[in-house]
């Protein structure tokens, strides 16, 4: 059974898209924090020196005389009207005894208070406002003062005015930013697609094709990053290219292996027809099912290498299995033929039980062919052996006969499909048996090599697989 495969796809340019989109909204909100302190501060600026002319104008107005502090505080300093808002006043004056001379009791100055000669600017909270303050220290020269004789002037507005010009400064300031990240965005998504145009064109191309076209993709005018992904298709399409020609020689070659007996039964059947004496007609019959029996072993030797390609699939249906057991059921059964030529058949194994991972059927296939050439191939009483030995992690199988042998050269062609040597005695074969023997053995990553057989006659068979895992 194969795996499900779970599909799971992605977009790459969504992939990019939403990989820049955290960080670019990172930059937005650092850039915006910075635009608005700077709109902030320059809101400050402006309204901080009315706010310090205020502060100013009641200074002048602060006296003493023989330890008598008189405070006028002029009307012009308290009517703050600001970018069209009338702003609330608030302000205390604070005697060198730290008392409040006069304004707001509760305003009170801010702890940190420093004693410059300008004034000193802070926000802060009052009434529930939020207000912005000046502070400011002014000596009055009179010896008569007791506790010194500074007095603090405190001085404060409402800062809604400032919030507004700070807010339609940091929008001005915002929109053109929007526009160039607006602009940006756009340019990443028409890079984005310019970028993976080439992905595709190759898709394109490929799709376009005649389905009869398995010629190479072409590389040229493609991208680096996109070439191994054409080196693999093109790999690809070689080896399709390659199954299908085999494919079409095999189709044709059958073709052709089956016309001969049907001609040869055609022939055999009219002669028989043409025949009047009993006997006669009974030696024909006999021959057309000769003719017949060997036919049917040919079609069902295609059906069983048919099974035996892996692009089939049916092969990769394994399991664990006794192959002592196996060879030993094969040997049985092919026992009457070598009864029938007098061959001394034996079978020597060096465990009782050895096990692999297979197809059962399919393996009995491949032993009884390879059975069945050297029972075949092998004068009547000869001697064919099945010897079974492990080495490390493999099984190693060697069938061994006396008879014909195959010539050094021709061992590598006889694997071949329908490939026979010329001038062999039997005839009934179709020269399928070995092609078939190594297609079921590549299937179990196995190994088959030809050799001499004993005392430098015959032939010996030997196949490897690798056992199962305990
Ligand atoms: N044990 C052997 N001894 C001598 N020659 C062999 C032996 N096994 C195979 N051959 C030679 O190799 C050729 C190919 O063998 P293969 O089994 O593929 O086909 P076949 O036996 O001719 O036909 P098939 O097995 O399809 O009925 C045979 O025709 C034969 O000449
Ligand atoms: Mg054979």
């Amino acid at each position: 059974m194969k795996a499900e495969v779970v599909q799971r796809t992605y977009s790459l340019r969504k992939r990019v898209a939403w990989r820049l989109i955290p960080p670019l909204a990172i930059i937005l909100a650092l850039n915006a924090f910075w635009s608005y302190k700077s709109a902030m501060d320059a809101a400050n600026s402006a309204y901080d020196r009315s706010l310090t002319a205020s502060l100013k104008s009641v200074a002048e107005n602060i006296h003493s005389t023989g330890g008598h502090i008189s405070v006028d505080i002029p009307y012009s300093a308290l009517d703050i009207f600001e970018g069209g808002v009338q702003e609330h006043v608030y302000y205390a004056i604070i005697g060198p005894d730290g008392l409040h001379l006069t304004g707001y009791d509760d305003l009170l100055p801010p702890y940190w208070k420093s004693s410059s000669v300008e004034p000193t600017m802070v926000d802060m909270s009052f009434r529930r406002q939020l207000i912005r303050m000046g502070t400011f220290d002014k000596r009055l020269y009179d010896p008569e003062l007791v506790g010194g004789d500074t007095v603090t002037i405190l001085f404060a507005e409402t800062t809604e005015a400032r919030s507004r010009l700070a807010f339609s400064l940091f929008l001005d300031s915002l929109r053109p930013q929007l526009l160039l990240i607006t602009v940006g965005l756009l340019l990443v998504i028409i890079v984005l697609r310019s970028a993976f145009r080439p992905l595709l064109d190759v898709r394109n191309t490929i799709r376009q094709r005649n389905e009869e076209d398995l010629t190479p993709v072409s590389q040229s005018n493609v991208p680096n990053e996109l070439l191994p992904l054409i080196d693999a298709i093109n790999y690809h399409m070689d080896r399709l290219e390659k199954l299908l020609q085999a494919r079409r020689r095999f189709l044709a070659d059958a073709a052709h292996q089956i016309r001969t007996p049907l001609t040869v039964l055609g022939t055999q059947a009219e002669y028989g027809q043409r025949q009047t004496d009993p006997e006669e007609m009974r030696i024909t019959f006999t021959s057309l099912l000769d003719t017949i029996r060997s036919t049917r072993r040919m079609a069902n030797q295609m059906l069983t290498l048919a099974r035996a390609e892996p692009a089939n699939g049916l092969i990769q249906e394994f399991s664990r299995l006794d192959f002592v057991e196996l060879v030993r059921d094969v040997a049985g059964e092919l026992a009457v033929l070598a009864l029938k030529k007098n061959i001394d058949l034996s079978f020597e194994a060096s465990a009782t039980v050895v096990f692999i991972n297979g197809n059962a059927t399919m393996l009995r296939e491949m032993v009884s062919n390879l059975v069945d050439n050297a029972l075949r191939y092998t004068q009547d009483n000869g001697h064919v052996t099945l010897c079974m030995s492990m080495a490390d992690d493999l099984v190693v199988l060697r069938i061994v006969d006396d008879g014909s042998g195959i010539p050094e050269v021709e061992r590598e062609k006889v694997f071949q499909r329908f490939y026979r040597i010329l001038g062999q005695s039997d005839s009934v074969g179709g020269g399928l048996g070995l092609a078939i023997v190594r297609e079921i053995c590549w299937a179990h990553r196995g190994q088959i090599r030809l050799g001499e057989g004993r005392d430098g006659r015959g032939l010996a068979a030997e196949i490897s697989l690798p056992l199962a895992s305990p």
